[in-house]
């Protein structure tokens, strides 16, 4: 049996910079999207495991976002920390026909 999963629109992709991250509260949680320089959005929980940092202000290197409170990296494909701590947890996420960024839960 398969976990239920819902799509939330969260805004225009437009209020996401390039190669910047945002933080939206979707169904409880904080997630943070990001918009990667190529254009791919990203979605992983927006809170650092290491000590609760604000990921989505974090500055992308890549694929990699590195939290802005000690410098701990996670890689935005996967989740997975690359230094040693907790992996995020990430999220489906595209743009929708009419520019909305859409996340699945
Ligand atoms: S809170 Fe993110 S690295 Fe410490």
């Amino acid at each position: 049996m398969s976990a239920a999963v819902t799509a939330y629109r969260l805004g225009p992709v437009e209020e996401i910079p390039a190669g910047e991250g945002r933080a939206y509260a979707v169904n409880g949680e904080r997630i943070a999207v990001f918009r990667l320089r190529d254009g791919r959005l990203r979605a992983v929980s927006a809170v650092c495991p290491h000590a609760g940092g604000p990921l989505a202000d974090g500055q992308i290197d890549g694929e990699i976002v590195v939290c802005p409170l000690h410098q701990h990296t996670y890689d935005l494909v996967t989740g997975c920390s690359r230094s040693g701590q907790p992996d995020l947890r990430s999220y489906a996420v595209h743009a929708d026909a009419d520019g909305q960024v859409v996340v699945e839960m």
